[in-house]
């Protein structure tokens, strides 16, 4: 044999070694250790590109390091110690899933919202029995999970002496939820209630209802033009193909294609169904309300939907957080409703009060009837101020409202906050040195409230719904001014 020929062998044998050998190091290496290492890569990854940005040599120098040490991380089994004791595994898989929310911290575990099997190492029989497979908001589920029912810290958000803390309960009486307003208005609309009734239970939905005509030829347009074209039902998000989940459609936040966007290597960032981060929020903006609403315009004589004819703004709606007033004015609204300037600056929440959207225990037959807030809540009468409302105890709603947001500023004993006439505490419209003020909601920017008592309004102070105030006060066809608040 060649000297050239034996070198050639050698090297090939000893291919073929390290080629079993990986073989056989694969074969042993588990699902979970095979996620925790493109955990570590996809870290690097991140650091690599970082280190293609830096500016000085103690930066390189850190960054080196730390991809070092990533490098010579090996997978190891992680495990949650809860407070009660108990032993959770699934971020052996999910590791680097974000935390949850500050409310929710990493030590509650993951079962307690999700069920599964904690201790499981294998991913089929980790997930078994996951609420609502995966997507624990689902309202057919959440009693288990955000309710709190099967857990071991206790009753959550359901089950609760005072019913402002079950918003379970108090969300199986939403219109949104149910649904209950549409299914109402439009048998009133084609005669079968007079005066509109309701038909549903607290928990049921339109789609309980088996022939809500009655046989009548409106009953397939009914079902396809709009209980099966939306959601909560069983229904996908217009225009997309995923579901929308009961109480994550508005407090998990997702970009329009509905995709993840965070650290979990597990979960791919090509597949729908996702929000963008594992984040819960209360500070929802409107482009997550705005999923369902304003995406067009429905008849109910007809029963015929037709979308905005520039729908594409709604589905390719910015980030609040890159958003601009200008953009702000064109997406919000279908070309040709009307608004005032408010309607459009401030956020959806800022106005719609967490009964209305979360629901009062009542099941209401029309939208109408579920609204509780109206232009005079904020903006008084030509004879009426807002109503006041002083804190002077810690039981009060409003103290614990005004924790849970961090951008709102902070309540003490004697603050003085605005009630609606209808009853709500709005604690983040606050009355300062003789002048009301609103925070907004999803960033703590403040706006002066202008009052109608002392200017120059001309409303007759008994016509108080918002299409009087719009036959003065629109805005839909003006540019916003530069920036616009005060
Ligand atoms: C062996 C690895 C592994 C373990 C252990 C594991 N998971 Fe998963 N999990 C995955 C993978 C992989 C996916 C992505 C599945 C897919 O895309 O189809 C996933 C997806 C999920 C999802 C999203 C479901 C969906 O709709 O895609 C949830 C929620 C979840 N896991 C929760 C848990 C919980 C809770 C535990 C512990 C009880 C757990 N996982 C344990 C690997 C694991
Ligand atoms: C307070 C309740 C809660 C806790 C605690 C919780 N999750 Fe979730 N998780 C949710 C909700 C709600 C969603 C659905 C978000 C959505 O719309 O995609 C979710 C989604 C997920 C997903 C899918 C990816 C995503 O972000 O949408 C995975 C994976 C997951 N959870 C794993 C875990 C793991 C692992 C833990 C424990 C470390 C955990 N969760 C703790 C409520 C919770
Ligand atoms: C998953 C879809 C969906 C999302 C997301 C959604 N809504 Fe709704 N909303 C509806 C539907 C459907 C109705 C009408 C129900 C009916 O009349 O039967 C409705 C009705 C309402 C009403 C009038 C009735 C009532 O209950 O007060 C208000 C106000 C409202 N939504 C505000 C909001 C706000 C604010 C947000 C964001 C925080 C939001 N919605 C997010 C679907 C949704
Ligand atoms: C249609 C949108 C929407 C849905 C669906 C929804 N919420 Fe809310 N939620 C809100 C808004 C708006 C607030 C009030 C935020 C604020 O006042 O800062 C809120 C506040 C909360 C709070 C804070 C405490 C409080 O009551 O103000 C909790 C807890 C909560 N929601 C739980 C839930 C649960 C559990 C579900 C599902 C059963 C759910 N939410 C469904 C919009 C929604
Ligand atoms: C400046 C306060 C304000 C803002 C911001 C606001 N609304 Fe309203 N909205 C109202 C008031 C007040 C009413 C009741 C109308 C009346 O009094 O005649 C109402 C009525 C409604 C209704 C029921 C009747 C109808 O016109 O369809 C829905 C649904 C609704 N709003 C959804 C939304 C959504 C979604 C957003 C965010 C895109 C939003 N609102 C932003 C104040 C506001
Ligand atoms: C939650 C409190 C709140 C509610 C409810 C509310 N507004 Fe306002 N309104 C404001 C704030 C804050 C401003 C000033 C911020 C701005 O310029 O957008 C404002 C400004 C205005 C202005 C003066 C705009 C200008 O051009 O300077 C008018 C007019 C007005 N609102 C009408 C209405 C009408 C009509 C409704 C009912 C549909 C309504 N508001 C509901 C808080 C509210
Ligand atoms: C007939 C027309 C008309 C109607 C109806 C009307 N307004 Fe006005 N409003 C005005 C005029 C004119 C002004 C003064 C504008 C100015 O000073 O530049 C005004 C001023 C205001 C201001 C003070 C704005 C500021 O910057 O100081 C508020 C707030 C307001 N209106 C709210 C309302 C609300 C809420 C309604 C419905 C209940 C309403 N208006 C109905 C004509 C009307």
């Amino acid at each position: 044999m060649s000297k050239r020929l034996k070198v050639f062998l050698g090297l090939a044998i000893l291919i073929c070694f390290a080629m079993f050998f990986w073989a056989v190091k694969s074969y042993s290496s588990s699902a979970w250790q095979t996620w925790q290492t493109k955990y570590f890569e996809a870290q690097i990854a991140v650091l690599q590109e970082n280190m293609t940005k830096v500016q000085g040599e103690e930066e390189a120098e850190q960054i080196k390091q730390k991809i070092k040490e990533w490098q010579e991380k090996k997978p190891t089994v992680q495990e949650i110690r809860l407070s009660n004791g108990n032993i959770e595994r699934c971020t052996t898989c999910h590791l680097g899933i974000e935390e949850i929310s500050k409310s929710h911290p990493s030590d509650m575990g993951c079962t307690v919202c999700h069920g599964g099997n904690a201790l499981s190492l294998d991913e089929k029989t980790a997930h078994e029995g996951m609420y609502g497979g995966g997507h624990s908001g689902q309202l057919d589920v959440t009693r288990l999970s955000c309710g709190g029912g099967s857990s071991a810290v206790g009753q959550c958000h359901s089950g609760n002496k005072h019913e402002i803390d079950n918003q379970v309960d108090l969300m199986s009486t939403s219109l949104m939820a149910s649904k209950g307003g549409e299914l109402s208005m439009t048998r009133y609309m084609y005669g079968l209630d007079i005066p509109p009734q309701i038909l549903l239970k607290p928990g049921e939905t339109a789609t309980n209802v088996e022939v809500p005509f009655n046989h009548r030829a409106e009953e397939m347009k009914f079902q396809e033009t709009c209980l099966s074209a939306c959601h909560q039902t069983e229904g996908k998000l217009p225009g997309l193909e995923v579901q929308s989940n009961g109480c994550e459609s508005c407090h998990v936040l997702s970009n329009s294609e509905h995709t993840y966007e965070g650290r979990d290597v597990t979960i791919s960032q090509e597949k729908l169904g996702y929000g963008m981060e594992h984040k819960l929020t209360v500070q929802i903006p409107y482009t997550q309300c705005n999923q369902c609403h304003n995406q067009g315009e429905y008849e109910l004589y007809t029963m015929d939907f037709t979308p905005r004819p520039d729908l594409d703004r709604v589905n390719s709606s910015p980030s609040p957080d890159k958003e601009s007033l200008e953009t702000r004015w064109q997406n919000v609204y279908s070309p040709g409703l009307v608004f005032t300037k408010c309607e459009v600056n401030l956020d959806c929440i800022d106005c719609h009060t967490r009964k209305e959207v979360m629901g009062d225990g009542e099941m209401h037959v029309s939208e109408w009837k579920a609204l509780k807030i109206q232009c005079q809540d904020c903006h008084g009468t030509t004879d009426s101020k807002p109503q006041e409302w002083t804190i002077t105890d810690r039981s009060d709603i409003a103290w614990a409202e005004a924790r849970i947001n961090p951008d709102f500023p902070s309540l003490e004993m004697g603050d003085v906050i605005l009630k609606t006439l209808k009853g709500e505490e709005l604690p983040y419209v606050r009355l300062e040195n003789g002048q009301w003020f609103s925070y907004r909601k999803t960033n703590g920017e403040k706006f002066l409230i202008p009052q109608v008592i002392g200017s120059k309004c001309l409303q007759d102070p008994d016509k108080q719904s918002s299409d009087d105030c719009h036959k003065c006060h629109d805005v839909s066809k003006d540019k916003p001014s530069s920036g616009g608040n005060k």
